[in-house]
C-alpha cells in the first residue's frame, strides 16, 4: 500500500492536535488543495440515480485500477431501480460492494443520506434526471465530496447561473468533477482535434450534426395511469418533461453539440431553429418529434443540427466538420467507436480519406473515470463543471431557438428568467409536481410563436 498524501485530520482535529506553526501551514494546505487527495487508499463512492447511467457510471467506476475503490451508499426514489442496480453491480464487482440496507436510501431526501455517509474528498455519483443536478451538486460542495455528475447539467437560465457559480465554488475548494459528456475522453476525438487545431483540414466554416432515431428513451410519453403519483410519474418519464430533463432535444442532442463545439473551439454565439409534433396520437410529453437547428459562431461559421425522433424513418448519429482545406468525420453511429476520419476535398470517401485513427478506440465511458479517479489520487486539476454548464447552455438555447420560433442568443439564453422547477430543492411526494396537467391529463408543450413576452417555451 502506498501512503496517503494528505492528511485525513479534519480542520478542527489538526487545530486540537498539532503546535500553532504547524498546525496553520497544515490549514493553509488543506484550504488550497483540498482535504483529502488519496494516493492509494479506499475511495468510497456513493451513487445517487440507481437508473440504467447511474448502474453503468458505478460499474466504471469500480473498473478503474489506479488503487482501492468501493460502492458503500445508494439512493434512488424508486425502491426497485436501487435494488435491481444494487443486484446488478454486486453481481459483477461483488468484493468491491459494500452497501448494506441502511446505506440504501429511499425518497427525495436519500441523496443527503448518502452524501453524509461519505468523507471529503470520497465520490458522488449524481445520475438522476437533470433537474437535481444542482441541488445535489451543492450539497456535495458543502459536504467536500469530489463528483461525477451527468448530462446535461442544467435546462434553464436560472440553472445555469446557478451551476456556474457552484463551478466556481467548486473550483475555489479543489474538488474533482466529472460530467458525463465522455465523447471529450475519446481518443480518436482526441487526435482529430489536435489535427484540426494543427490546420489540417484548414479554417472550420460549418459543422453539421446529426440525431435521427425513432422514439429513444422516454421521450414518447403515454398519459399518467389514474393510479400513479403525478410527480413520480413525471420523474419516471423525465424525457418527456422539460423541467426534469430539457426534453429530447437536451437530453439527447448534448452530445453532438458538444463534440461538434469542441473541434471548433468555441461556442456558438445565437441559434434559429425549427421543429413540430407531425402524429403524436395520445403521447402526452411536451417534446417535438423533430428538431433543425442553426447555431452560429462569432467568426460566421454556423452548426447545423438536426434531431428526430420518428419510427421507420433514416436514422443516423453523427457530427461532421468541413474546413477550408477538407473535411472531417467527428463520429459516426454513435458515441463509441468513434470512426474519425480526415479527407482531403468535402467528399467524405474512402478515396478522399487523409487520415484515420487507427489505434484501438477505448471506451470513453471508461477513460472519463480513468481521468476522475487518477485526478483525485494524484491530485491533479478537474473540474468539468463549468464547461459542462456551457454546453448545457447552448443546448438550451438550441431548444428555445426551436420551441418560440425566434433567434435566440447565448447571451438572452444566459440572462433568461424562465426556471422551469424553481422549487425542486424542495419537492416531497405527496406535493405537487412541477408541470400541471389541464383537465384532460395533457402537459403544456411548446407553440412558436407564441409565449414569447417574457421569453418562455410553452404557456402557463
Ligand atoms: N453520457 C451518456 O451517454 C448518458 C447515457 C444515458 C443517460 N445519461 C444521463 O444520465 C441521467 C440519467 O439517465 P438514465 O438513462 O440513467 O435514466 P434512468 O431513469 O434509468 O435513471 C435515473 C434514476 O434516477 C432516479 N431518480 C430520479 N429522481 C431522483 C431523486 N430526486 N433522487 C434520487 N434518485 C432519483 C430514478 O428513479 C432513476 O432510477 C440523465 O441525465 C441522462 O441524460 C447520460
Amino acid at each position: 500500500m502506498g501512503k496517503i498524501i494528505k492528511t485525513n485530520i479534519s480542520r478542527r482535529e489538526a487545530i486540537k492536535t498539532t503546535g500553532s506553526v504547524a498546525t496553520s501551514l497544515a490549514v493553509a494546505a488543506m484550504s488550497m488543495q483540498g482535504v483529502y487527495a488519496y494516493q492509494s487508499n479506499t475511495v468510497q463512492v456513493a451513487l445517487i440515480g440507481c437508473g440504467g447511467r447511474g448502474t453503468g457510471a458505478a460499474q466504471n467506476a469500480l473498473s478503474t485500477k489506479s488503487g482501492p475503490i468501493k460502492l458503500t451508499a445508494m439512493a434512488d426514489v424508486f425502491e426497485d431501480k436501487l435494488k435491481g442496480s444494487y443486484d446488478s453491480i454486486k453481481k459483477a464487482f461483488d468484493k468491491q460492494v459494500d452497501v448494506p440496507v441502511d446505506r440504501q436510501f429511499i425518497g427525495f431526501d436519500g441523496y443527503k443520506n448518502a452524501m453524509d455517509s461519505l468523507k471529503p474528498g470520497d465520490v458522488v455519483i449524481l445520475t438522476t434526471p437533470v433537474a437535481f443536478r444542482w441541488v445535489m451538486f451543492a450539497y456535495a460542495i458543502e459536504k467536500g465530496l469530489n463528483v461525477f455528475m451527468e448530462k446535461p447539467t442544467t435546462v434553464d437560465g436560472p440553472g445555469t447561473r446557478k451551476m456556474l457559480e457552484l463551478a466556481s465554488k467548486s473550483e475555489a475548494k479543489n474538488l474533482k468533477v466529472g460530467v458525463g459528456l465522455m465523447c471529450r475522453h475519446c481518443r480518436a476525438r482526441g487526435e482529430l482535434h489536435d489535427r484540426i487545431r494543427n490546420g489540417e483540414i484548414g479554417d472550420i466554416t460549418l459543422l453539421r450534426a446529426y440525431r435521427v432515431a425513432g422514439p429513444t428513451g422516454s421521450a414518447f410519453v403515454k398519459p399518467k395511469p389514474a393510479n400513479m403519483n403525478e410527480l413520480l410519474y413525471q420523474i419516471k418519464n423525465f424525457h418527456g418533461f422539460l423541467w426534469a430533463s430539457g426534453g429530447a432535444y437536451s437530453d439527447f442532442l448534448i452530445h453532438n453539440i458538444d463534440e461538434s463545439c469542441w473541434m471548433k473551439d468555441a461556442w456558438p454565439i445565437s441559434a434559429k431553429g425549427y421543429g413540430g409534433r407531425h402524429y403524436r396520437e395520445d403521447y402526452v410529453d411536451q417534446n417535438f418529434d423533430s428538431y433543425s437547428t442553426e447555431f452560429s459562431f462569432a467568426d460566421g461559421a454556423k452548426l447545423i443540427l438536426e434531431g428526430r425522433y420518428m419510427p421507420d424513418c433514416d436514422q443516423e448519429f453523427a457530427s461532421y466538420a468541413h474546413g477550408t482545406k477538407g473535411s472531417a468525420t467527428i463520429s459516426a453511429k454513435g458515441h463509441w467507436p468513434a470512426n474519425a476520419r480526415m479527407y482531403k476535398n468535402q467528399n467524405m470517401t474512402t478515396a478522399n480519406e487523409i487520415w484515420k485513427y487507427t489505434k484501438e478506440d477505448l471506451n470513453p465511458y471508461q477513460l472519463e473515470w480513468d481521468a476522475l479517479i487518477e485526478a483525485i489520487r494524484q491530485d491533479k486539476k478537474h473540474n468539468e463543471c463549468r464547461r459542462g454548464a456551457e454546453a448545457s447552455l447552448v443546448t438550451s438555447m438550441g431548444r428555445m431557438a426551436c420551441h418560440t420560433g425566434k433567434i435566440i442568443t447565448y447571451d438572452e439564453m444566459l440572462n433568461c428568467e424562465h426556471e422551469f422547477a424553481p422549487t425542486v430543492d424542495k419537492l416531497t411526494l405527496d406535493g405537487p409536481a412541477p408541470l400541471v396537467a389541464d383537465k384532460n391529463g395533457k402537459y403544456p408543450i411548446p407553440q412558436p410563436g407564441k409565449f414569447i413576452r417574457p421569453k418562455r417555451e410553452y404557456g402557463i
